[in-house]
């Protein structure tokens, strides 16, 4: 049996679950590996820190080059987070020959092109299965069992963090406050919550699955985005009355050999099998030209399930020490050039739109004439009359280009009834 050592940058939520499935199922994890996987060193920022976990003290240190330039250690699982940082010392591992193994999504996205490269040099594995939905095994399964596919589309709940307050707000009528504090209490959120909230998580998520789905690098920055600050809980019950549940999506379309990509708070509707997809839990939807449609569903964040798929892939490192690796290294994306595939955010889509419009006679009727003028057909239409002077009227309008909608509601705000656009939101279609 081989002795595989392990140095773990970072001892928190990830940190902490990666050590306990290392150390509580060692013994399955040793007949599988045929390995002795044992860790050896973990970088920690406070040595002397009291913590929720029984770590012995001889293996802590506060400097990381102690554990990247140990030639005892094979394996260097970086979970710190963050970019630059990460960054250097995973390409610093990766030169000094060792195996990196991470749950870094924006390190990846940002640099992973690159880090593949310097991996491939040194004839080493970089592995990074929990970037993206914690403990789902997506990057492997679209790798391995489902390489011989041209994927068509995937659509993603890649969030929990996200997933956990709209599903709180829609199913305890909770304040969006209230639920974003409970999510980081679970331990979801990321130390600043602004990365999931506004769609950057889901974005590097995106542009990793991209990448492994199509072969092609999407810079995170230019993924038209959109968060769920502004989603408000009147929102949620009006897409709930037409049928739909609001989830905040991460999608990308192969049609005709355009990439259409984007992340945007979306309806999905009732009968869809994302709409069920609640709390911290993420699910894939993908459709491939040979395997039809599959989803992938199970907890995108935490720190046992993120654990789960750090310690396959240190598994999957420790299978390959002593091999020729061609098991599990990674293929380099097959490069597609941009006239192959157009990238374009932009495309057309179902809108949702609520209006705060007077309750007078013909207002409903100027705002539905005006749509039709512009070509926009309606699907469903709901006023919620309140007694009060202003009302809101919502639209669900079927398949439009954004410059068409735009347009249309250009004119609409000139209307005297129409108060004010209270929100514009995708709906799947
Ligand atoms: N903060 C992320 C989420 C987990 O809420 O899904 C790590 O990617």
């Amino acid at each position: 049996m081989k002795n595989v050592k392990v140095g773990l940058l970072g001892l928190g939520n990830v940190g902490k679950g990666t050590y306990k499935i290392l150390t509580q199922n060692s013994e399955k994890i040793s007949v599988f590996s045929n390995s002795k996987i044992d860790i050896a060193k973990i970088l920690v920022s406070d040595v002397n820190k009291k913590r929720d976990i029984d770590v012995p003290k001889d293996i802590l240190t506060t400097d990381a080059y102690q554990i990247i330039n140990d030639p005892q250690i094979d394996v260097i699982v970086e979970l710190l987070g963050g970019i630059d940082t990460a960054y250097e010392y995973i390409k610093a591992s990766l030169e000094s020959g060792k195996h990196v193994v991470t749950a870094n999504k924006a390190v990846i996205a940002t640099h992973g092109m690159e880090l593949m490269n310097i991996a491939k040099e040194n004839r080493v594995l970089l592995l990074h299965e929990a970037s993206v939905a914690g403990g789902i095994p997506i990057i492997t399964a679209m790798m391995k069992p489902l390489c011989g596919n041209e994927f068509q589309e995937i659509i993603g709940i890649v969030n929990g963090t996200t997933n956990y307050i709209l599903t709180q707000m829609s199913e305890n009528n909770m304040e969006y406050e209230v639920a974003l504090k409970q999510a980081q209490e679970k331990g979801f959120a990321e130390a600043d919550p602004t990365s999931d909230v506004e769609g950057e998580d889901a974005a590097y998520k995106l542009t990793i699955l991209m990448l492994i789905a199509f072969g092609v690098y999407v810079d995170p920055k230019i993924i038209p985005r959109e968060g769920i600050t502004k989603i408000s809980k009147e929102d949620i019950e009006f897409a709930s009355q037409f049928g739909y549940k609001l989830k905040l999506l991460a999608g990308a379309k192969n049609s005709s050999g355009r990439l259409k990509y984007y992340v945007y708070p979306t309806l999905v509707p009732d009968s869809h099998p994302l709409a069920s997809v609640n709390n911290e839990f993420n699910a894939l939807f993908i459709k491939g030209d040979a395997v039809g449609e599959l989803m992938f569903y199970g907890k995108g964040a935490g720190s046992m399930p993120t654990g789960s798929a750090v310690v396959g892939d240190v598994v999957s490192v420790a299978k390959c020490i002593g091999t020729d690796l061609l098991d599990v290294t990674p293929s380099q994306p097959y490069p597609i050039t941009e006239e192959e595939l157009e990238l374009t955010g932009e495309s057309k889509s179902m809108y949702y739109i609520n209006f705060l419009v007077g309750d007078e006679p013909g207002a409903l009727g100027k705002v539905s004439t005006t749509f039709g003028n512009h070509g926009i057909s309606i699907q469903s239409v709901m006023q919620r009359s309140r007694g009060l002077a202003d009302v809101p009227v919502v639209y669900i309008l079927h398949e439009t280009k954004r410059y068409q909608l735009d347009d249309a509601l250009a004119e609409i705000t000139q209307n005297k009834y129409v108060k004010e656009i209270t929100s514009i939101l995708r709906v799947l279609s």
